[in-house]
């Protein structure tokens, strides 16, 4: 199948919303930027990746894999809430350091973040008076600045804003500008979301949506080991909301200001920690190659010393799983992030709330004469898999995308069946000779097993090759026809989207014959 080397972003986010995946939130009023809405087959295809998520790491975790001690990984499922107590985000360290530092442009008023902005600058070396002209990668200011660098320079060369001496910082062209010294001084910006909690919206009442769903997790950590019979090593599951006040979202829904996570905080001894996070960076790399992203689009990336959240610093070992999204080409963009955050959260919500948060495994420590061990108390580590919902979403939708103008549908999605938002099409060829009521029972019966997965689609309109390409185009794996031979051998067609084969399939075996393709 011939597909287009570079994925235009522009055709994608056309396609999701002519077919229903994304729309921009209330765009009859205008849309409200960093916000995104999911159409039906786009709900439908975020639903299906978020159960693909619970079922392999809750419900059966690693599909049965044993972790680095030999036995079962352990998970147990969790639902917090968006608000928590506003000491939560003191203790986590998210009201204090939770901000990016920002720089403003004057004459445009566009913000940008310091650590994004870089600039073009003589390949020499930066004497001389000329101007030095920043941009922000990826965006149309990166083309203009360059050429004006040209002009201005001759040969130049790309340095980060961070790195230009303040003293000439007055030569600076931001993007967009015509003046140069045009860019403030960076400042702190706090991204969490602030709502009042209660009628009189006083500053005692101040709250804040979570910018994570981590923290829920470890501040009910002694109430999930308290009341399940579950031991260290296990992990705490939640998927949900999560909410930042970026101040640059971009990138269609890749940064948004309300989205979803996915998250695991798996808790083990400090001397397992390492075993526990290379086999969850491993097995976490692998899952998103099980559902369809490609091995050469997708890698992983150990972040440096300075990436580090605040949180990592002390544990030292974070991965991050990046697909390289048509914006971010030839680089990659983070679905997910795989930390060793240590003892960190629990130690500083134990010193925080006075609540100790240690566990005493009673496997560890001196064997006595009887033949038990005395035990032993430890805060656990914890290394969390953090994933993002909707980025995932993105990355499927663009590793999906295929152009190939050879096709009744020129563009098409090629969405790993277990994900698709349409699991099945029934067609009859034409809309007489009882095909119609034949189709309508075999649908019926097709819908009965897999509507709980996706949408199971009964057309009887159009040319037969239109409606292939309907399907094509919103990513249906598979399309059964009724036609002339049904009525004599009860078969009928099984189209697969991928290569347009057909094959003959009986009539009562239609369903056995699909479930297995469909990953279910
Ligand atoms: N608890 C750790 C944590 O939240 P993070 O790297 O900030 O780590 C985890 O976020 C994942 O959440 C990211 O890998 C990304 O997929 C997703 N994410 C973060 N910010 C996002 C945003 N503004 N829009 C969409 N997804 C985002």
């Amino acid at each position: 199948m011939a597909e287009s080397p570079s994925k235009s972003m522009d055709k994608i986010m056309a396609l999701c919303k002519r077919r229903g995946f994304v729309f921009q939130a209330s765009e009859i009023y205008g849309g409200i930027n960093g916000f995104w809405d999911y159409g039906p087959l786009g709900a439908q295809l975020k639903r299906n990746l978020r159960e693909a998520w619970w079922r392999d790491v809750v419900m059966n975790p690693c599909g049965g894999l044993a972790g680095p001690d030999g036995r079962p990984v352990q998970i147990v499922p969790l639902d917090t809430c968006i608000i928590q107590h506003p000491q939560v985000w003191v203790a986590s360290g998210h009201a204090e350091t939770f901000n990016d530092p920002m720089v403003d442009c004057r004459e445009t008023k566009a913000r940008y973040r310091f650590d994004h902005v870089e600039v073009f600058v003589p390949a020499e070396g930066t004497g001389g008076d000329k101007p030095l002209f920043a941009f922000v990668s990826g965006t149309p200011s990166e083309q203009k600045q360059r050429r004006k660098a040209e002009k201005a320079w001759g040969s130049v060369k790309v340095v980060p804003l961070t790195s230009v001496p303040r003293e000439q910082w007055p030569r600076v062209l931001a993007p967009e500008a015509e003046k140069v010294g045009s860019l403030t001084e960076p400042r702190a910006f706090n991204l969490m979301f602030k709502t009042y909690v209660g009628a009189t919206a006083t500053e005692d009442d101040v709250a804040y949506l979570r910018p994570e769903t981590a923290q829920g997790m470890f501040v009910q950590f002694k109430n999930v080991l308290d009341s399940s019979r579950i031991k260290v090593p296990f992990g705490i599951a939640q998927v949900g909301k999560a909410f930042r006040n970026e101040v640059t979202p971009r990138n269609f829904t890749f940064r948004s200001r309300e989205f979803e996570q996915m998250e695991i905080e798996f808790f083990c001894h400090p001397e397992h920690a390492f075993d526990w996070y290379r086999f969850w960076r491993d097995w976490r790399l692998g899952w998103w190659k099980s559902i369809g992203l490609g091995s050469d689009s997708l890698q992983l990336r150990e972040q440096t010393q300075d990436e580090l959240a605040h949180y990592a610093k002390d544990g030292a070992g974070t991965s991050d799983i990046e697909y390289r999204f048509p914006f971010t080409a030839p680089g990659f963009g983070e679905i997910e992030g795989v930390a060793h955050r240590a003892d960190f959260d629990l130690s500083t919500h134990q010193k925080h709330s006075k609540t100790k948060l240690e566990y005493f495994d009673a496997e560890r420590g001196e064997l006595l004469p009887n033949g038990s061990h005395k035990g032993e108390r430890y805060v656990p580590h914890v290394i969390e898999p953090s994933a993002g919902l909707d980025r995932g979403v993105l990355a499927l939708l663009c590793e999906a995308y295929t152009e190939d103008a050879s096709r009744a549908s020129p563009e098409l999605l090629l969405l790993h069946p277990r994900l698709a938002p349409i699991k099945v099409a029934v067609f009859p060829l034409v809309n007489k000779d009882g095909m119609p009521e034949t189709s309508e029972k075999l649908y019926r019966e097709v819908a009965e097993e897999f509507s709980t997965h996706g949408f199971v689609e009964h057309d009887v309109k159009a040319a037969i090759g239109k409606r292939y390409a309907r399907m094509d185009e919103a990513g249906c794996p598979f399309c059964c026809t009724i036609d002339g031979q049904t009525a004599q051998d009860q078969t009928v067609t099984v189209r697969d989207r991928d290569t347009g084969a057909q094959e003959r399939i009986a009539l009562d075996r239609v369903v056995a014959y699909l479930r297995p393709k469909l990953g279910l």
